[in-house]
């Protein structure tokens, strides 16, 4: 099989969030299968061209859209040829992939949708032989519209959405200077939503399959309550709408092989684990490394359920454990977060994206807090329990189907499934009993060992999921 997957964030090239880890490990994973994987994504300026080795593969060419000229040059890494990279001015020349300080970028409709025309010229004019196309959110969504309408393409289209949160909303005065047709694309099963243009909906409604990144979201987003006003349009599309649940890349995120982490632990050599814990809490001047350490790593935005961490900080400051939290995201969030630096001694908090800092906590902690008020999927709670670390999760899309309560399960060792504390309604009251749970498994300190154990050795990995999508392909 040969798949061209288009997205725009890649890690290690550019990353604001969980799309830019699968868009990595899901690609990395088929190709282990034995398959050819072409990636597509913007050559960003602030992408490290020299660390990466990222080099000008010889392809230059022009597209006009509205009278207007835009030039593309692909670029591809040094190391891995089918790793592919488009530059053009208005796409990549600024600070930011979709956003500054002051808000998203006014020209986004145009910076995607030329990003979506380039990726077809690549494959027509590199020739590459493709059998489907994997598109990845809003940003990539008009792939599949183009390829059916203006284009005349034949491959598979397979849309994932990672979050329906994000659908990109432009007024329709965009299906002009993008140059969609009007009469075939502009209407309900279209990308038309109340008289604007919505890229993710023109993904929906044209692409062959979608998938959603988990079996719960799946189910979730046909309901009005999480269908972000698209519910009727994918409870329509339902009859090729799948979730398969991601994973993680365990040659990135692997505690026995970490570059980030002072000391490198597996379930045979643990010892590692407590001493990343005491370095940590040194350097970080949290009293007595004994105590629980619970972290929250994650974008400031509703969704991750921060204004619960937020009404929960005057419980924390008066509890006998340790609080690290690490993220960036809406003004509003990093000025209140902002606003508790420094003031309570059991809770530090770091305002800003770190990967390396990120990985310190996971090595470190006993907890994570993912209190998400809806989730897709969720990444981190799998990655920190491949550092043994337990998730406190509400119970909701990927977080449900990936973190099961210690208390529902008998035999630990026995169990395949990730284990944590789950709460089901998202309020503070539940979060604290949560929270209260936590302390008391935390006070048992052999079974504690053991389940913190048994995570590191559950199975998060993309390989059964990549068999999914594999069969999804050639279905
Ligand atoms: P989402 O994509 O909704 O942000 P995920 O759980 O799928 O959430 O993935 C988040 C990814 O981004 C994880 O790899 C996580 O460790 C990382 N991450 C999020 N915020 C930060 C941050 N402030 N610093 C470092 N890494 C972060
Ligand atoms: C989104 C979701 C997250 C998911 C990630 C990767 O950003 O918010 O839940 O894990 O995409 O699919």
């Amino acid at each position: 099989m040969n798949i061209l997957f288009a997205a725009s964030e890649i890690f290690p090239y550019a990353k604001t969030g969980g799309l830019a880890d699968v868009a990595h490990a899901l690609p990395e994973s088929l190709r282990d299968e034995g398959q050819k994987v072409y990636t597509v994504m913007p050559l960003y300026n602030q992408v490290d061209r020299e660390k990466y080795e990222i080099i000008y593969n010889g392809l230059t060419f022009d597209y006009w859209l509205f009278g207007v000229r835009h030039q593309f040059d692909i670029f591809e890494n040094k190391n891995n040829r089918d790793e592919l990279f488009i530059y053009n001015p208005v796409l990549c020349d600024r600070w930011g992939l979709y956003n500054d300080d002051f808000g998203d970028f006014g020209d986004n409709a145009l910076r995607f949708g030329l990003f979506s025309y380039a990726v077809l010229e690549v494959m027509i004019r590199l020739k590459l032989k493709i059998d489907v196309v994997h598109v990845n959110d809003w940003q990539t969504s008009l792939i599949p519209l183009l390829m059916k309408t203006r284009y005349k393409l034949k491959q598979k289209t397979v849309l994932t959405i990672h979050n329906l949160a994000y659908q990109g909303i432009f007024p329709k005065k965009v299906m002009d200077e993008l140059e969609i047709d009007w009469k075939s694309c502009f209407k309900f099963d279209g990308l038309e939503y109340f008289d604007n243009v919505n890229f993710l909906k023109a993904g929906i409604s044209f692409s062959d399959s979608i998938t959603t990144v988990s079996k719960t979201y799946a189910q979730e987003i046909q309901t009005p309550a999480f269908g972000e006003t698209l519910d009727e349009t994918l409870r329509v599309n339902s009859y090729k709408l799948k979730g398969i649940v991601n994973g993680i890349s365990t040659e990135v995120f692997s505690p026995s092989k970490d570059k980030f982490i002072d000391k490198n632990f597996s379930i045979d050599e643990y010892g590692g684990k407590l001493e990343n814990k005491i370095n940590l809490c040194k350097e970080l001047g949290l009293k007595d490394d004994k105590r629980a350490l619970f972290i929250f790593v994650g974008r400031f935005t509703s969704q991750k359920g921060v204004d619960l961490i937020l009404d929960a900080i005057s419980l924390f400051k008066t509890y006998e454990a340790n609080f690290v939290i690490l993220g960036s995201g809406e003004d509003i969030y990093n000025h209140s977060f902002g606003s508790l630096v420094g003031v309570y001694d059991n809770i530090h908090i770091k305002i800003g994206y770190d990967e390396a800092f990120s990985r310190k906590l996971y090595a470190s902690a006993d907890f994570l807090l993912m209190p998400s008020l809806f989730e897709p999927c969720g990444l981190n709670q799998m990655i920190a329990m491949e550092y043994g670390v337990l998730p406190l999760v509400s119970k909701t899309g990927g977080l449900k189907d990936t973190v099961t309560d210690f208390t529902d399960i008998k035999d630990i060792e026995n169990s395949s499934l990730g284990l944590g504390i789950t709460f089901d309604e998202y309020n503070l009251f539940w979060f604290n009993h949560a929270l209260a749970k936590a302390f008391s498994l935390y006070g048992n300190k052999d079974k504690f060992e053991r389940i913190s154990k048994h995570n590191m050795g559950v199975d998060n990995s993309w390989i059964h999921s990549a068999k999914e999508y594999l069969n999804l392909y050639k279905s």
